[in-house]
């Protein structure tokens, strides 16, 4: 199977038949009870998804997904992506990175008072936010109070636009490994990609901008700040976006999922439990591929992310198994 770059028509067929192949061996399995001597199954063939970290809940279903995107290949492929945690690292050298909102909250922009106050609402939601027990439902009036007080106290900072791109250089938000390779290649097939974040759209343009690059078939859906004309934050654009209500408002009337309604299949990757709906306002979905990365409070949540995502990534600050399964469809 071809496993270089200049991924064609001629690969998809190639990989179409190794679908048919491997249906095949598992009948045959199924029929004689023993077991395959080779690795004919696309899941057992990528040796990013054998892994220790790499967690499939129904290898069966995975391998099904894998086998129609490929078929399907990249004219019908589109990616829909969370940013903070997911496109961004959690953790490098053993130290957590900055989401864009601590990217403010740690720079010299911000003033130690606010600073305290910024500190005092994340030790108090955080835990919510990544709670095992609690429903989504449960949560959303809290992420509702988190993201209100917090953009309120980024208000009463003063805050420039000129002053972000510093913020970014300054702080330890990084891309995870592979989002080069990712953007570049998404590009060049030119298959859309929809960031959708409940972090700061400005702030996290300026990461990607910094660390990786942006492309025209990027789209970003997130909180963006808006500025009077001396360039001072004094608000956010448009309805708020929090973790929990990812599946309404800022998609509902815009002409984003109808202008691709021929992509019908879905790369979903997000690191919580509301990204799984940020695919919701895609009409005529046929098949989407769940990859979840699993960065805090494992133990505990490792059973709900399995049952909710087809592939669940721990700790994994790379790209490595998305990167591997795109290169089979593209
Ligand atoms: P995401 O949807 O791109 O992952 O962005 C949301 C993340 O931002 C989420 O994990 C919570 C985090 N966050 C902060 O770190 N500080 C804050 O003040 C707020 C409101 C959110
Ligand atoms: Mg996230």
């Amino acid at each position: 199977m071809a496993r270089t770059s200049g991924w064609n028509t001629t690969a998809a067929i190639v990989t179409g038949a190794a679908c048919a192949l491997a249906g095949a061996a598992l009948a045959g399995y199924l029929l004689s009870g023993r077991r395959p001597k080779k690795r004919t199954k696309i899941i057992e063939m990528m040796d990013e998804l054998q892994k220790e970290n790499v967690h499939i809940r129904d290898p069966e279903r995975v391998e099904k997904l894998l086998c129609q995107l490929i078929q399907d290949g990249k004219s019908k492929l589109q990616i829909i992506t969370d940013f903070d945690m997911t496109l961004s690292r959690f953790s490098i050298n053993g130290k957590r990175c900055a989401t864009c909102h601590n990217v403010l909250e740690n720079s010299s922009l911000v003033p130690e008072s606010k600073k305290q106050i910024l500190d005092e609402l994340r030790d108090t939601y955080y835990p919510i936010e990544i709670n095992a027990k609690m429903t989504i439902e449960e949560k959303i009036p809290f992420m509702m109070e988190w993201y209100t007080k917090g953009t309120g106290v980024l208000v009463e900072c003063g805050l420039k636009q000129s002053d972000l791109s510093l913020a970014v250089k300054e702080s330890n938000a990084r891309m995870r490994d592979g989002c080069d390779w990712q953007f570049h290649t998404l590009h060049e097939h030119s298959v859309p990609m929809l960031i959708f974040s409940a972090g700061i759209g400005d702030i996290l343009e300026e990461i990607i901008k910094q660390h990786s690059q942006m492309y025209a078939n990027m789209r970003v859906v997130s909180n963006y700040m808006d500025f009077n004309h001396d360039g001072m934050l004094v608000g956010f654009k448009g309805d708020l976006v929090h973790t929990y209500n990812k599946n309404e408002g800022a998609l509902r009337n815009s002409d984003y999922f109808t202008t691709l309604k021929e992509r019908r299949n879905i790369i979903l990757m997000g690191d919580s439990m509301g990204d799984l709906r940020m695919a919701d306002g895609v009409p005529n979905m046929q098949h989407i591929l769940k990859i979840g990365f699993l960065n805090d409070n494992i133990e505990e949540r490792l059973e709900k992310y399995k049952e909710a995502y087809d592939i669940v990534l721990v700790s994994d600050d790379t790209m490595d198994v998305p990167n591997a399964i795109m290169k089979k469809i593209l």
